[in-house]
């Protein structure tokens, strides 16, 4: 087991990185808050000014919100099927709080309502997993089961891996696990690391469906490196559960039917790979999942904190995912049909206008980067104006040349607010603030 964490050992992203430690305020004699908003000053200032950073939404009404006196057609949700505006499943919360009350309070271990023993029964099923463990956020779970996988072995992290993830590695590290990073989308890399590793226990964390580019990667070419090399392989698919799945002949789009995530799109087994998920996104409810080994499930009942000692997730959640599970049998396919519509019109768009974005997937993540990195408050604020909201993405989130912004569809959009979407992106194209897809693609060829 390696103990060393000198050059190769992980540390922040690039613009992450700060370029000391916070003084401490009795060295320094400065506001120790001080070196944090300077660090952060890009996104703090978008924060106290902006007024789609940190917005409050002052009411709904379907997929439009309202902030302030403005109405805006809601492009920033992950609520990718619409569960959390669907009918039939807000109609079940109520039997439900009747039976089991607002919110059980004990920790998993203490006391789990038999609707948790529900939940991951059917889950296993629609996963096609030996087991299912399931606890409030994906958070939660990498922060205590990547720590529990890793023990005092090697960590080979997708150097742009989610920054849950990326927390999850550095408490391993800090209980004795070495990391190392492999380049993004790189499986190659992955391998050279592994054959240059002496350390036998080796784990390899990394996203599914990435939350910024809304691509997958490959995953079978990195399941093989990972068993080639006797690694456990340890995928975040918190975008792709619900929305991509196996491949079928009910599929009513390229993302697959059941939307039971990415091992069973790809056709790959669960041998020596687990699969970690949320429903948090697709499914509009407070829960997330672990698929496992029974053995595995065991252990971490002991060894996982949050089964030991996290308050639970709410009864309405609870209720809202075994209400999903009925809706995605009965119609989950139609709303995959409808997001996958509404996600290949704004791709088909962006191709049409020559602008740039990484993704290739057709999934409902649309990041687009600006031109100008510094244009990131007018762009925004131009947006905000003809009534569409998105996530922005400003420096230090990302690098510079990543600044933009992330749309993302979802099944409960109208054809109208997709429509609005696409005038105020043609506008910014014609305004030249978005990048150039053709050049963005002879600077790849280069
Ligand atoms: C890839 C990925 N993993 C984890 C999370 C966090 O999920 P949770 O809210 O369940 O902690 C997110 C949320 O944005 C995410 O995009």
């Amino acid at each position: 087991m390696s103990y060393q964490l000198a050059s190769t050992s992980v540390r922040a992203p690039a613009h992450l990185r700060t370029s000391s430690a916070p003084p401490a305020p009795s060295q320094s004699g400065g506001r120790w808050i001080d070196h944090w908003l300077d660090t952060l000053h890009d996104i703090e200032a978008l924060r106290a000014a902006h007024p789609m950073m940190d917005a409050v939404i002052d009411e709904i009404d379907g997929r439009m919100i309202r902030v302030g006196e403005q109405w805006l057609a809601d492009f920033a949700s992950c609520n990718y099927l619409g569960f959390d505006l669907d009918p039939e499943i807000i109609a079940v919360i109520p039997a439900f709080l009747e039976a089991w009350g607002t919110h059980p309070s004990w920790s998993r271990l203490l006391g789990s309502p038999v609707l948790y023993e529900q939940i991951e029964g059917r889950l296993t099923e629609l996963l096609g997993c030996e087991d299912a463990l399931v606890l409030p956020t994906i958070t939660h779970i990498h922060n205590s089961v990547i720590p529990v996988l890793a023990a005092s072995g090697t960590i080979f992290l997708d150097a742009r891996a989610h920054k849950t993830i990326y927390d999850g590695c550095q408490v391993a590290r800090s209980r004795g696990a070495a990391v190392r990073r492999f380049r993004f989308e790189d499986p190659e890399h992955l391998d050279e690391l592994l054959a240059a590793e002496r350390d036998r226990a080796r784990l390899v964390c990394m996203d599914g469906v990435n939350s910024m580019t809304g691509n997958a990667p490959d995953l079978c070419a990195f399941a093989a490196v990972a068993r080639r090399h006797g690694a456990l392989l340890y995928v975040d698919d918190a975008h792709g559960f619900g929305v991509i799945g196996e491949r079928s002949t009910q599929e009513t789009s390229l993302y697959g039917a059941r939307g039971n995530s990415i091992v069973r799109h790809f056709g790959e087994s669960y041998d020596d790979l687990i699969l970690v998920g949320g429903f948090s996104k697709a499914y509009s409810s407070l829960l997330a999942f672990i698929a496992c080994p029974t053995e595995v499930k065991n252990l971490l009942k002991v060894a996982a904190p949050p089964y030991l000692y996290s308050g639970p997730s709410p009864v309405a959640s609870l209720a809202t995912v075994l209400a999903g599970f009925d809706v995605n049998e009965r119609r989950g396919e139609q709303l995959r049909g409808v997001l996958h519509r509404h996600s290949a019109r704004v791709l088909k768009t962006l191709a049409e206008l020559d602008v740039h974005t990484p993704n290739h997937s057709e999934l409902p993540i649309v990041e687009i980067p600006l031109r100008d990195h510094e244009r990131i408050d007018e762009v925004g604020r131009m947006l905000f104006a003809r009534g569409v909201y998105v996530t922005l993405a400003a420096y230090p989130l990302v690098p510079k040349a990543e600044v933009g912004f992330r749309v993302q569809l979802t099944a409960a959009n109208t054809d109208e607010e997709v429509d609005l979407l696409i005038r105020a992106l043609a506008e910014l194209a014609d305004m030249g603030e978005l990048q150039s897809a053709s050049a963005q693609r002879e600077l790849e060829a280069a």
